[in-house]
């Protein structure tokens, strides 16, 4: 079994870690994009081509499912791309918004990407903060565990004056990379991806 993986760059990598963690004797193939980053202020044209780009590359290479590993092309075209690869397996990375609702009681803070934030609606106890620049600027910090801190304080800092709340959500898979930073609770969709491969890939794990 052969798993493929696409993001703009480092942020997919927290996707098919998660992964990985329960499927540890499939293959795994990530398709790093960052000539592409950032997805986040692409028109949504933009962000089809270059995801159908992507997907014929992972299929191409023998994959048996495709993970969209970001929240930005999941949310403009994972059902469009799910049509155009009729009878392949894609998953696409959603924020966890639901869990963090269930789990927590106020008001929780949904970070995202401009696309992201533009293609859903969220109930009024999640505080959308749009984030423009930030999935380059975990880019350049990844593999630097200082920078990466360092921005998450930043990050923080900022969660801090749109006043209180209970946790936050990350929407975009580069920001999984500050979640290990931040002084409160966080969620992201990947290890919910990585159940979902499990059910629809069942026993077929080799
Ligand atoms: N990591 C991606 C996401 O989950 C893309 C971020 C970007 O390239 O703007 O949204």
């Amino acid at each position: 079994m052969l798993i493929g993986f696409f993001d703009s760059g480092v942020g997919g990598l927290t996707v098919m870690a998660e992964c990985k963690k329960l499927l540890p004797d499939a293959d795994f193939l990530y398709l790093d994009d960052s000539s592409n980053l950032p997805y986040g202020d692409k028109n949504d044209s933009e962000i089809e081509a270059i995801s159908r780009r992507n997907l014929s590359l992972l299929f191409s290479a023998g994959c048996d499912a495709a993970v969209i590993a970001c929240n930005t092309a999941t949310s403009v075209c994972a059902n469009k791309m799910r049509e155009e690869f009729a009878g392949k397996t894609i998953l696409g990375l959603e924020p966890a918004v639901k869990p963090a609702l269930t789990e927590n009681e106020g008001r929780v803070i949904l970070l995202a990407t401009p696309v992201t934030a533009r293609h859903r609606v969220y109930p009024a106890r999640v505080e959308v903060i749009v984030k423009k620049t930030l999935a380059s600027e975990v880019e350049k910090a990844y593999g630097s565990p200082e920078r990466l801190q360092s921005l998450a304080e930043k990050v923080y800092a900022e969660c801090k004056t749109h006043g209180e709340f209970s946790a936050i959500v990350t929407g975009c898979s580069h920001y999984a990379h500050l979640a290990p930073y931040f002084p409160c609770k966080v969620y992201d969709g990947a290890a919910g991806i990585a159940r979902r491969l499990v059910s629809l890939i069942g026993n077929n794990r080799k």
